[in-house]
């Protein structure tokens, strides 16, 4: 079905079949505009040159302008239904899949929905403030438009909150505009999303590894049993790889400035040179990477396991695994921590689901590394970067209250705390990015401790007025 923009609510769903269902969203509608002045973007715009979906077919389904981002579409869009779709793993494999949700999985469905609604307005207002101090109008831009396609993701989640969960569905929705991130009353539901996003080095690392947790969570509800939710979270993932775009390409441009100004001066410690020194993005990676990791939630899980049995939430592309999709009869491999040493132990498969997904994450993020430890390669540096241990400072899982060096290694208390400061950002080192966060808005202009981009977007130059400000 084709978008309707000529709806107060732009959608595929045919909302104007469903007067009280639109009425409910209509209602919600204000509140979300209201959440968005005081807790979106705090740089005032006229416009903006973003991306608006259009149709959710493969082709040309998005459409580039200057918006006033308070009038951006937000809306309803869920890709195309298959009508033959069947469940693909679990206890019910191979029945059709679900339109309505079922009765004994109600509580679960909408506990998952709301964990996954609750992150999307949550990465906004950690990245409020951040075009306060944009390195250029093309990144400003960027920022810009993870922003408006995070406030959608939230649409899609509520959404299906409103058309499937009745009352409760309801104040849900309404919840996830009164918890905020880092709030002390009513913070967001998981750790990383209460953290702030102080500088636009965190943010590149957000968005390539938080959002990349977001990529992998959002491909195992797309696998669900529950079809509006697997629609919806199939379109979610082609808005999703633009922000992991902006993270990968934003940290190749840090390395690219870093490397260029090491060559230059002649020193590892650029930082006196306007830059950002390798073992402080080195330090980030450590950061990010592990607060991200935690997002995958206990390696050992009755809950992961029973989501799956039950049809919820499959496996990262669950009809591409070679094995019967049931996995009863299976066992896997996870680290643990036993008798002083880390070691493997052999758990049934279902109970592992949490540690599949993030095997597959962490082997996406190696490519990250690879990407970058290039950079510094042509450039002639012989420094590379690296992925922290599995187990380095986790709060989550089995490795919680271990201390693992990135090496690997598990040390006591005594080596983690006169080492940490190696091997994670520092007041010192944070203090020196965060005075390095000076807003350039001149088109075409970039700020010195990162490269430009190779292109612009939507093949438009760098230079391009991507944003107007107020
Ligand atoms: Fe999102
Ligand atoms: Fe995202």
């Amino acid at each position: 079905m084709a978008i309707d923009y000529s709806e107060k609510i732009p959608n595929n769903v045919d909302l104007a079949g469903d007067r009280r269902l639109q009425r409910a969203l209509e209602s919600w509608q204000p509140n979300f505009i209201n959440w968005w002045k005081t807790m979106g973007p705090a740089v005032p715009t006229e416009d903006v040159y973003l991306r608006t979906a259009v149709a959710v077919g493969r082709e040309g389904w998005a459409h580039f302008d200057h918006v006033v981002m308070e009038d951006y579409r937000w809306g309803v869009f869920l890709a195309e239904r298959n009508s033959d779709r069947r469940i693909a793993f679990g206890e019910q494999k191979g029945e059709p899949v679900w339109q309505q949700v079922p009765g004994e999985y109600r509580a679960d469905l909408q506990r998952l929905i709301v964990i996954q609604g609750d992150t999307e307005p949550a990465s906004v207002e950690q990245q409020r403030r951040l075009g306060e101090t944009a390195p250029s109008l093309y990144d400003l831009r960027n920022l810009f438009q993870v922003n408006v396609e995070e406030g959608r993701h939230l649409w899609a989640m509520v959404y299906l909150l409103h058309a499937h969960f009745g009352r409760a569905g309801r104040e849900e929705a309404a919840a996830l505009l009164q918890r905020n991130s880092g709030d002390v009353d009513s913070p967001r539901i998981l750790g990383a999303f209460n953290e702030e996003t102080p500088d636009w080095l965190s943010f590149f690392m957000f968005t390539y590894f938080t959002d990349r947790d977001g990529k992998y969570q959002l491909g195992t509800l797309k696998e669900s049993a529950f079809d509006p939710l697997s629609r919806t979270c199939e379109f979610m993932l082609k808005e999703e790889a633009h922000h992991m775009f902006v993270g990968t390409t934003g940290v190749d441009r840090v390395v690219a400035r870093t490397a260029e100004l090491m060559r230059e001066h002649d020193t590892e410690d650029v930082a006196p040179h306007g830059g950002i020194p390798l073992d402080v993005i080195q330090k980030y990676v450590n950061f990010h990477y592990s607060v991200s990791l935690d997002l995958f939630g206990s390696e050992k899980s009755t809950n992961a396991a029973n989501y799956f049995t039950a049809g919820l939430k499959g496996r990262w592309q669950e009809e591409r695994r070679k094995d019967d999709h049931v996995l009863t009869e299976d066992a896997s491999d996870v680290e643990t921590v036993r008798d002083d040493a880390i070691t493997t132990e052999e758990v049934s498969a279902l109970v592992a689901l949490n540690h599949d997904l993030r095997t597959e994450y962490v082997a996406d993020c190696q490519t990250g590394m690879k990407r970058w430890n290039r950079v510094l390669e042509n450039a002639g540096i012989d420094r590379r970067l690296s992925l922290p241990h599995v187990g380095f400072n986790r709060q989550v899982g089995l490795f919680s209250g271990h201390h693992v060096t990135p090496a690997g290694d598990l040390v006591g208390p005594d080596v983690w705390e006169s080492n940490k400061d190696r091997w994670l950002p520092t007041e010192a080192d944070k203090t020196h990015v965060r005075s390095l966060m000076r807003p350039v808005y001149e088109p075409g202009k970039m700020a010195a401790w990162i490269a430009p981009p190779t292109k612009g977007i939507n093949d438009k130059p760098v230079d391009y007025q991507y944003v107007h400000l107020a």
